[in-house]
């Protein structure tokens, strides 16, 4: 927990910070955050598959008083890291976390994630997980079993933010996360965005879906939507270029064509032609 350390590393570090991850994933978990502190929620962070820290100090800094963060990768085992998916650098890692964070409060584990039983992970955790990002081996028997682990660990109200599970070059995640939903899954999904699935228990999805909705709607860059995924509503978080802006703002259409009408007057009479 650094003071202001949040927002600094949102606005700041997570753009030198070497890794995997669009910078709207910061501002969603700010979101959740309010969310949970609204709802009393309070537990440890997670991360299966820190690479070098990128999403992983995002999380370290939302941290409350007494919260502990758990990094979990191969780190300097890659042999063991099947589907060459990242490469965590246990050196790299340290050095962001001195940089952007602090170490309190911080438990590096180094081992294949799907080796960790749940008591194993409450024990270095120290409680429950309150949020918990999936993104270590994305072949469908490891993202089945770190599904699984995420599930068995959260609290009441913890929200899993997982990696990959649209992404078409890695389509293991997919296999692996409906595998999961439709094996006694205990967590439904309720977002989807900037390349995360965002899952808590059932009777929480609303309540976030609201405030993600809430922080988003406003804002020009990002459309939010609706839709289901494997038969559960999930808010759509979908990030706007400059065609979506203009078929959205009559305001931004009229000052568009305003201009371009403008440049063409200005072409035609440097040109001679008016
Ligand atoms: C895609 S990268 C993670 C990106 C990271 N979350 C970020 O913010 O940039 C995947 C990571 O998972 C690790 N990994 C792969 N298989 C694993 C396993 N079975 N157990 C633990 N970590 C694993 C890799 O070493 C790598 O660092």
């Amino acid at each position: 927990m650094v003071a202001g350390g949040a927002e600094r590393y949102r606005a700041v570090g997570h753009r030198v910070v070497t890794g995997f991850l669009q910078s709207e994933v910061l501002d969603v978990l700010a979101a959740l955050d309010r969310a949970q502190a609204g709802l009393g929620v309070s537990g440890s962070v997670a991360e299966i598959g820190v690479h070098h820290g990128k999403l992983f100090l995002g999380l370290h800094l939302l941290r409350k008083h007494g919260e502990s963060s758990v990094a979990i990768d191969l780190f300097g085992d890659q042999e063991l890291n099947i589907d060459s998916s990242g490469n965590g650098d246990l050196a790299k890692f340290r050095a962001n976390v001195a940089l952007w964070a602090s170490d309190e409060g911080l438990v590096v584990h180094q081992g294949d994630s799907t080796a960790l039983t749940t008591d194993a992970l409450l024990g270095l955790a120290g409680s429950g997980i309150r949020f918990f990002s999936v993104d270590g081996g994305h072949t469908a028997e490891i993202v089945h079993s770190d599904m699984r682990l995420a599930d068995a660990t959260l609290v009441d109200g913890g929200v899993v933010v997982a990696d990959d599970v649209f992404n078409q070059q890695w389509p293991g995640v997919a296999t692996g996360t409906l595998r999961y939903l439709d094996d006694g899954a205990g967590l439904a999904p309720f977002a989807i965005g900037f390349n995360k699935v965002f899952f808590t228990q059932p009777e929480f999805c609303e309540r976030y879906r609201t405030a993600l909705e809430v922080a988003f709607g406003p804002r020009l860059r990002v459309a939010t939507s609706h839709s289901t995924f494997a038969g559960h509503e999930v808010t759509l978080l979908l990030r706007q270029g400059a065609v979506d802006l203009l078929r959205r703002s009559e305001l931004a259409r009229t000052t568009y064509h305003r201009s371009y009408r403008g440049m063409v007057r200005a072409l035609r009479s440097l040109s001679g032609r008016s």
